[in-house]
Parts: C-alpha cells; sequence; structure tokens
C-alpha cells in the first residue's frame, strides 16, 4: 500500500506517526492528512500532557486537551505516545518554583505520573516518562528535580508510571543522543543502572531534531548501542531544519536526510518507529525558536509533499 504508516508496517515497524496539537485539528485540510493511518499510524501530542496543561495547580488535574488527542488516535485507529510526565520545560511555576523537601517532591512527581498515566491507562502505546535529563556535555540537568533528587528522580517517575498503566512502554526521551560522545553515554549509562537496579525501563527515544546536512554518521551505531541493552529505540520527534527560505538544493538534500535517518531505524530491528515533530511546516515549532530557520518537515507550508517524503519513502521500501 502507500502511505508512510502502510509502508512503515509493511517493512516490519509498528508505527510511523506524527505530532500533533489541538489548535491545530479545526483545520480541516490539515486533519484530512492527519486522520488518514495510512499515513499515520500513530500521534502524539505536542504539548497538551505535558505538566503545565495537565496539573496546573497542585493536586488539580485537567485532561481537555489531552482526551481530545487521545479520543482522535482510538477514532483513527492510531497508537498514541504519551508526552511527558517529568521534564524541566513548559512546567507550572507551584513545580519549577517550589520550595520542597525530597520526600514532598517524591509525592508530587509520584502523584503527577500516577494520575497523568492511569487517565489514559489502556489508550497509551509508550509513555516519555523522562524527558531531557541531561545537558548537551553529559552532566544531569539543574532543574528543580536533580536539584532536590539527584539522579533518584528517573525511578521515581517510572516506578509511578509501572504501577498506573502496566501495559505502557515506558521511556526516556532526549535530543542530541544520536551521535557517540558524552550525551549519549551519559545516557547508556542511566538506562544501564536503571535496569542494574530492577527499574521499569523499556525503551530510549531519540528526538532528532536535525539539521540539513548534518545528520549524524553514527546515529545506527549509538541506536544498537541501546538495543544491545534489549530495549526498544523510537524516534521519537524528527524534523530537518535549513535556512529559510528553503534553496532547492537545500531541499534536495534534505531528501537525503530524511531517508538516511529513517534507514537507520530500518537498519535496526529493535527500532519500533518514526514519528515526525508535525508534518507540516505550517505547524512546525522550528521557526519560532531558531529565527530564519525552518522548513523542517515532510509536508510544505501549503500541506504538498516535499522531496522529503520521497526520501523517507525511498528508506521504508529499502
Ligand atoms: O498556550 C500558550 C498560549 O496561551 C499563548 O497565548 C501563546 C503565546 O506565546 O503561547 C502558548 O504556549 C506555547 C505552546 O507551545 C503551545 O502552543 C508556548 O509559548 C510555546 O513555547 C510552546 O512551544 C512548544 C515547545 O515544545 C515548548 O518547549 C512547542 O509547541 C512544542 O512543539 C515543543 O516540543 C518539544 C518537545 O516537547 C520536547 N522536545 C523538543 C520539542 C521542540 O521544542
Amino acid at each position: 500500500g502507500t502511505g508512510l504508516n502502510a509502508l512503515a508496517k509493511a517493512a516490519g515497524k509498528l508505527y510511523f506517526g506524527t505530532a500533533t496539537d489541538n489548535g491545530e485539528l479545526s483545520d480541516a485540510a490539515y486533519t484530512a492528512i492527519l486522520d488518514n493511518n495510512k499515513e499515520f499510524g500513530q500521534i502524539t501530542p505536542a504539548n497538551s500532557m505535558k505538566w503545565d496543561a495537565t496539573e496546573p495547580t497542585r493536586g488539580t488535574f485537567t485532561f481537555s486537551g489531552g482526551d481530545q488527542i487521545a479520543n482522535l488516535a482510538k477514532a483513527n485507529g492510531q497508537l498514541l505516545r504519551g508526552h511527558n510526565c517529568v521534564w524541566y520545560n513548559q512546567l507550572p511555576s507551584w513545580v519549577s518554583n517550589g520550595q520542597f523537601t525530597a520526600a514532598d517532591l517524591t509525592t508530587v512527581i509520584q502523584n503527577h505520573c500516577s494520575t497523568l498515566v492511569s487517565h489514559y491507562k489502556g489508550q497509551v502505546y509508550s509513555w516519555d516518562v523522562v524527558n531531557e535529563p541531561f545537558n548537551d556535555d553529559g552532566t544531569w540537568r539543574q532543574d528543580v528535580f536533580f536539584n532536590v533528587l539527584g539522579t533518584t528522580y528517573p525511578a521515581i517517575a517510572l516506578k509511578a508510571a509501572r504501577a498506573a498503566d502496566p501495559n505502557a512502554k515506558l521511556y526516556i526521551n532526549d535530543y542530541n543522543i544520536e551521535q557517540s560522545g558524552a550525551k549519549a553515554t551519559a545516557m547508556l549509562n542511566l538506562v544501564k543502572q536503571l535496569i542494574a537496579d530492577g527499574v521499569p525501563i523499556d525503551g530510549v527515544g531519540f528526538q532528532c531534531h536535525f539539521i540539513v546536512g548534518e545528520v549524524p554518521g553514527t546515529f545506527q551505531t549509538v541506536l544498537e548501542q541501546f538495543t544491545a541493552l534489549g530495549l526498544e529505540v523510537a524516534i521519537t520527534e524528527l524534523d530537518i531544519r535549513t535556512t529559510t527560505p528553503a534553496s532547492q538544493s537545500a531541499l534536495a538534500q534534505q531528501q537525503k536526510d530524511y531517508q538516511s535517518v529513517v534507514q537507520a531505524c530500518m537498519n535496526v530491528d529493535g527500532c519500533v518507529g518514526i514519528t515526525v515533530w508535525d508534518f507540516t511546516d505550517k505547524y512546525s515549532w522550528v521557526p519560532s525558536t531558531f529565527s530564519g530557520q525552518g522548513a523542517a518537515c515532510p509536508w510544505d507550508q501549503n500541506l504538498v509533499k516535499k522531496l522529503a517524503y520521497n526520501g523517507i519513502v525511498a528508506a521504508l521500501t529499502s
């Protein structure tokens, strides 16, 4: 069949998916593509399951935005990735500015993860339980979780998530771990320690926010270092940005880059699927964060497939 998810499944992967966001769901031309489970067999909410959206004040949970995405996945016959339980960013100020004892913050993490994961029990294929724990030099990020609890907080979150939904795959997700180096080594050491300690951990997510012409050559090798530990891996937030307006040569290089990233997942049995961080340049996060950059997605601003799409197809049919 045609369509990215149909091709991914025919090749033995679980899914090809995309991030989406609630504000985009009123765009009928957009949802016509999003809802087609031949293109996308999995969706991830880009914002609406994050801490600021789900527990804006302590002990008060709001799931309306997340539920809209979860219900859409169900209606479309798509898998759902939960994103995320514990992350330094998009935290409500009661968490980021809280003055916590270790015992109090442990309870806060347990209650947040447990309530969030329980709410979606049975609906989520995999959860990003811990997101972006490391700095680029491989040291731990100095966020409220690390500052109060040190290296113990991932285990607290993972155990709470496992108890809340024993069938969900539990992931740690990060960026700049796609190439061999200090940050990938830090992640490898963390998951080895969690496994040795008997902490529940099923997978590692590689975000893959790349730049045209700069896809790391060691990506497949790194994926294999993680699957060798018995973990699954996934490409969770793929996009490949360039200077805008994008030149024809940049878009041609982008096609090759998409192909090589997807090929790395194809070459590794334990790589279960690929998610793009939204499929169209119309809704990409890139231009608002990196001024003068964008054009990072496989569909353009007008929801027309780019050369990048052909690169993905080439890898999925290799
Ligand atoms: O909801 C508010 C709205 O009320 C306000 O009027 C508006 C004005 O700025 O902002 C809205 O919040 C924005 C939010 O997206 C929802 O649209 C935030 O400003 C904006 O910063 C936020 O950006 C998100 C970003 O995470 C925040 O870090 C992106 O949409 C989202 O795609 C991005 O996703 C992250 C992953 O979670 C983790 N990995 C990196 C990835 C890309 O940054």
